[in-house]
This record gives structure tokens, sequence and C-alpha cells, in this order.
């Protein structure tokens, strides 16, 4: 059974047959952090959405220091590999078979600028993922807006959506419902919230909005940092 846990902001460790992985790791720095990123000493993946500093967070040292290898878009993949990180450069709507099931990046719009020594350089895209695991698939947005393409993961059958519910950079609350509805997941978790006084949001809100939409199919888990799901 895949378990993931919910390290604060849009982090998470994630662990299943063959894999012990970390999505956008930002503990160093990250108010809610429930775990230090010297904590992790045998990760084997890292699923990066997007280069801003909140979900970049510890990725180059982790990746280093374990050998992880960082699933993330093409263009992001070719900077991490100028750093001595072992990369898979996906890209948008493409799956691959790995050693622990399979990896799809899914569209998000944001933006994923490389942002080094006062440059800014073209990063790519942002990116979600749907990972699959043990025949069980988990959906991470990323950061992103409300986006039909959403309502192509419907026919993907997701068992755990993770969708940020902070509003102002991201889906808000009534988006993130409306995701919901679009995705029909059998579990939907909040992320991206309360990290910062412009991402608050009360994600019992979240559960109401859902349950009003008559989402019924749909379980939200409010996961508080440091908490584990089983799937
Ligand atoms: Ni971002
Ligand atoms: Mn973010």
């Amino acid at each position: 059974m895949p378990k993931l846990r919910f390290l604060g902001h849009s982090a998470f460790y994630i662990e299943g047959d063959g894999l012990k992985g970390l999505i956008d790791p930002f503990l160093t720095g990250n108010p809610q952090a429930a775990a230090k990123a010297g904590d992790f000493t045998d990760i084997n993946a890292i699923f990066l959405t997007h280069t801003h500093g909140d979900h970049l967070g510890d990725t180059v040292e982790i990746a280093k220091r374990t050998g992880a290898t960082v699933f993330t878009c093409n263009e992001t993949a070719g900077w991490l590999a100028s750093k001595g990180v072992k990369t898979e450069g996906m890209h948008i709507g493409g799956r691959a078979k790995f050693s622990f099931g399979t990896v799809k990046l899914t569209p998000a719009w944001h933006g994923d600028p490389i942002i080094e020594d006062g440059q800014i350089r073209y990063g790519g895209i942002a990116c979600g993922f749907v990972i699959e695991v043990e025949g069980k698939k988990i959906y991470h947005a990323g950061d992103t807006g409300l986006t039909t393409e959403m309502k192509l993961l419907e026919a993907e059958n997701i068992d755990v959506a993770c969708l940020p519910i902070g509003g102002y950079f991201t889906m808000d609350i009534t988006d993130a419902a409306r995701a919901v509805g679009f995705i029909h997941p059998v579990r939907a978790v909040p992320m991206h919230y309360n990290t910062f006084p412009k991402i608050a949001a009360a994600p019992e809100d979240f559960a109401m909005a859902v349950s009003q939409a008559n989402l019924l199919g749909t379980e939200i888990v409010i996961l508080n940092p440091g908490e584990n799901l089983e799937f």
C-alpha cells in the first residue's frame, strides 16, 4: 500500500514498492516543514514541478547527497544536470515506465524560471505529475490555476489528488473544488496554503465546497504537516 506523507506547503514524501520519493522538497526555510532535508538519506526519486524556491527547495542538495533521480521538464533537467544531478527530463503529456512504476507530466498554468547569479533563464514550463506505484495513481498538480486540461485526468482514475487551494499564485478553494469535479479522484489532499500570509486558506472550507458541489465520490483528506495517508 503506497504511503504519502505531507511535509508542509507542496512537499510530500511518497513511498511504495521500489520508490522512496520526494515531491517539491521545500524544507529549508519552509515555516511548515515537518522534516529536515538531512532526514532523507535513501531517496531514489525527486519529482520537481517547477523551479520557484518554494518547490525547488532542497532538491539539488538532496539529489546530490542521495543520488536520487530528479524528474522534471526537460529544460529544468538540463540545468540540474549541469549541477551534477541525475535527471529524467520529460515533458508535458509524456509518460514513461521506470523500475517503481510510471510517471506522466501534466500541464500546469504557471511560470518556471531559472534564477541564478541575478540572471533569469528560461526553465521550460511548470508541470504536475501523475505517479503510478503499486497500481495506485497520485496526481500532484504543482502550482497551477484551474484548467480544463484537468478534465482529461478523470480517465486516469486518480486515487489521490494533491491540489493547491491557497489562491494568489494558484487555484483558490472555489477553483480547487471545481478541479475535484473535473478529476473525480478517490481522495483529494489540499496543499499550498497558510505557508505565507498571501495564501491563507481554511482547508475545512475546501471540504465544505466539495460537499456543497455534491462531489460525494471524493473524500477530502486534510493532512497536517507530518501526517501520513496510505492508499
Ligand atoms: Ni510557483
Ligand atoms: Mn508555489
